[in-house]
């Protein structure tokens, strides 16, 4: 098949600046498509991370380290971001202004005033696709999930549970780094950190929190600096939002939860479903499984935990008996952000990447869950403003 190219910008050359160009360096992965990425350029403030682009991504042609290069670029059609959150504002709005295309990394702002400055040059710019980088909802167990709750197969909602807890920061030996301090990570800590996560599918589903109780929590206060001495943790390390959802014809309580110590979860992103008709969970721990309990009234209560096929929103070569993985997640989202570029409303499948209005809702979440989290009160969030 005929593929249209888009040709990529990477700002951001860590982590996740590099997720993306293994997946698009395995793009044959996927077997029924008709566009592709293409990293052309990057840019990354310390030239020795954009030196691993310019050693293994063949189709890059330049690496520099003023973004503006990038935007200023004729042959750059879209944009990758993913740097530390304090640089969201300025580096996007300046990306959509510049008529990029932009996927950019959560939290998509360092607190809600800067998702603000975001949402605004997202509104000048309607002819500009933005979403925002949400890759779990893309394992075939979450998929799955969202079909069941598209086909009302839960009945009345009676509680949901989501999570995503990790363990990266169990080991108080690990020195601090800018996902640990407030001027770069922001006020809301594993929140920004992880919450966009847990919020996507709930967000999606139209589950709306009210209001919302936080318990908010530090484990580790201070860490090694790097340089023989130790530096306070100034951000949470874990949060347990408590929520009200109430949609046209149904109100539940929602936990929502982002722990980075959580013994026992290296990784470990979830969503249980409890309904009156039916009942149901997934979790990464367990990716090939998805777990549904259908409820017929005096009937059995027994969990069906059926082996999920490699099924996923875009066809691939990979056999249904085998496993899928956090890569094969993101290889699957930007599927789904190029299709929305290459296709526009006329996706090869429904699931788009989150939207700019699902990380604003969840910078609402947030921002009242710092407060709930320091008056110990339950604080109701303004949807309207
Ligand atoms: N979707 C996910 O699963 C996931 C996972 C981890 C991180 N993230 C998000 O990705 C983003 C980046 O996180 P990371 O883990 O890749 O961080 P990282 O520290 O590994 O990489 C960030 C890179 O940005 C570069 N940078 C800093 N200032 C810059 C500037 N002015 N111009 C250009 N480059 C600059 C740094 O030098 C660094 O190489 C964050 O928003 C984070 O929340 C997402």
């Amino acid at each position: 098949m005929e593929k249209m190219k888009i040709r990529f910008g990477v700002i951001g050359c860590g982590l996740m600046g590099k997720e993306f160009a293994s997946a698009a360096a395995r793009w044959c992965h996927l077997s029924n498509v008709n566009f592709m990425p293409q990293i052309t350029a990057v840019c990354d403030a310390n030239p020795a991370a954009a030196s691993w682009f310019t050693d293994n991504v063949p189709t890059v042609k330049k690496a520099v380290t003023d973004y503006r290069e990038l935007l200023a670029d004729p042959e750059v059609d879209a944009i990758y971001c993913a740097v530390p959150h304090n640089l969201h504002a300025q580096l996007y709005t300046d990306i959509i202004r510049a008529g990029k295309h932009l996927l950019g990394e959560k939290p998509f702002g360092i607190d809600l005033e800067a998702n603000r400055q975001i949402m605004q040059a997202i509104r000048e710019h309607p002819d500009v696709i933005v979403r925002c980088s949400s890759e779990f909802p893309f394992f075939p167990g979450a998929q799955r999930i969202a079909e069941w709750v598209a086909a009302g197969q839960f009945g009345r909602i009676i509680e949901v549970e989501a999570g995503f807890w990790h363990s990266s920061d169990l080991d108080p030996r690990k020195p601090i780094n800018w996902k640990r301090r407030i001027a770069t990570n922001g006020e809301y800590g594993c929140m920004g950190d992880l919450g966009m996560h847990v919020a996507h599918l709930p967000l999606r589903f139209g589950w709306k929190p009210n209001r919302v109780r936080a318990l908010l929590t530090k484990v580790v206060e201070e860490r090694p600096d790097g340089r023989g001495g130790m530096v306070p943790c100034e951000t949470w390390d874990n949060a347990i939002l408590a929520c009200d959802v109430a949609t046209a014809d149904q109100s539940f309580p929602m936990v929502l939860s982002t722990k980075r110590i959580a013994p026992g979860h290296a990784n470990t992103w979830f969503i249980r479903i409890l309904g009156t008709k039916g009942s149901a969970e997934f979790s990464t721990k367990n990716p090939k499984q998805a777990a549904f309990l259908p409820y017929i009234p005096g009937g059995e209560q027994a969990w069906h935990v059926a082996d999920v096929p490699y099924k996923t929103a875009y066809e691939t070569i990979t056999g249904g008996i085998f496993e899928f993985g956090f890569s094969d997640s993101i290889l699957q989202m930007w599927a789904a952000f190029c299709d929305e570029l290459a296709n526009g409303s006329r996706m090869m499948q429904p699931f788009t990447c989150a939207t700019p209005e699902e990380a604003e809702a969840s910078h609402k979440l947030f921002t009242a869950a710092l407060e709930s989290g320091k008056t110990g009160q339950t604080i109701a969030i303004p949807w309207g403003n």
